[in-house]
């Protein structure tokens, strides 16, 4: 099992190699290097990363890890071609290559994404024996040693690069998927405080509403960031500076000032309705708050955000308590 995992590994770090490669020394790699200046990625980033370039070719990893000596179901083991025997194909072709790192710092998988029009946009490494994407966090083996004492967690791969060319080497990604409690323990072993950046889309909303709980189960705190102007961490920096984002993080919202700011947004802070039923929800999240201190302070701010009576909110937010044992 471990002579297993270690094969693997050392596939995986084969294949980063050989993607490196090609991105640097062929031809065809030149069109990839030209992406990335167009994306703003500097020469010391993309080796600090790792980033690579899949060749057009059927089988040309394949072929170059079978000959240092990795079988086919090895190397299929690895996730890196599907097939067997004369029919072998490389999972990856003409892509740019974001090799992902475990916190250790080891390859364990790939996230490749097009160049130009295609689907999908990202094509990521399957579940391997080395690779459960719940585990692991895009950028971590970086951002674990930063001394900003807290992470940055952002949608992809492009915003952990920016972020950490801007100087915000404490920004990871979480590979496309919900937040997950494995990915917020793993933060825990470094960190106590969380700042969510998430693209500005419903998308976006929604996975920064859903990773709070998880995170705050974790006993991490957790702000929220919503990037005003520009779709993603990514655009907002390359348009903006690092100053503009740093102004941004401090000014990131609490949990219950973000949930307040979507409600508004999304039932009308206009008519009593809305207002009543932003209330309602924001009364059971303060009532989740398990700390008195802590809820009446939150208590009585919402109050004055949302102006109402505070002991209108409070009686609100009792009930809910009573009524939940
Ligand atoms: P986005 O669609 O927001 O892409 O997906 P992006 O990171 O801004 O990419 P650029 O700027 O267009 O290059 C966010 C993340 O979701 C995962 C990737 O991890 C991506 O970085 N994703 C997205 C996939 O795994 N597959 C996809 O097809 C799309
Ligand atoms: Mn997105
Ligand atoms: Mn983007
Ligand atoms: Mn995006
Ligand atoms: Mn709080």
């Amino acid at each position: 099992r471990l002579m297993r995992r270690n094969r693997l590994l050392e596939i995986t770090t084969e294949a980063a190699r050989y993607f490196y490669y090609q991105l640097t020394r062929t031809e065809q790699g030149k069109h990839a290097l030209g992406y990335l200046d167009s994306r703003k990625v500097t020469e010391e980033f993309r080796r600090r990363f790792g980033l690579g370039y899949a060749p057009i070719s059927r089988d040309g990893l394949y072929r170059f890890l079978q000959s240092k000596g990795y079988g086919d179901d090895e190397i299929r083991g690895a996730g890196l071609s599907n097939g067997g025997g004369e029919k072998v194909y490389d999972r990856f072709f003409n892509r740019l290559m974001f090799p992902i790192f475990d916190a250790q710092g080891r390859a364990i998988a790939f996230g490749g994404r097009v160049m130009g029009s295609g689907e999908p946009k990202y094509l990521n490494s399957p579940e391997t024996e080395i690779f459960n994407k719940r585990k692991n966090l895009y950028g971590m083996q970086i951002a674990k040693k930063s001394r900003r004492g807290k992470i940055l967690v952002v949608e992809g791969y492009m915003d952990v690069l920016s972020l950490h060319q801007a100087g915000f080497d404490n920004a990871v990604a979480s590979l496309g998927t919900a937040l997950t409690k494995e990915q917020a323990l793993l933060m825990k072993k470094y960190v106590s405080d969380v700042v969510l950046i998430y693209d500005s889309d419903q998308a976006g909303t929604k996975a920064a509403q859903r990773a709070i709980p998880i995170l705050e189960d974790t006993g991490l705190y957790v702000k929220v960031l919503r990037i005003p102007g520009y779709k993603d961490p990514d655009e907002f920096i390359k348009n903006k500076s690092r100053e503009e984002f740093e102004a941004l993080i401090q000014e990131a919202l609490d949990p219950i000032d973000f949930e307040m700011v979507v409600l508004n947004s999304q039932t009308g802070a206009d008519t009593v309705e809305g207002k009543v039923k932003t209330l309602k929800a924001l009364a059971q999240r303060l009532s989740e708050i398990s700390n008195p201190l802590e809820r009446e302070l939150h208590i009585r701010d919402v109050a004055q955000k949302m102006q109402v009576d505070e002991q209108s909110l409070k009686r609100e937010v009792d009930e809910i308590q009573r009524m939940s044992g």
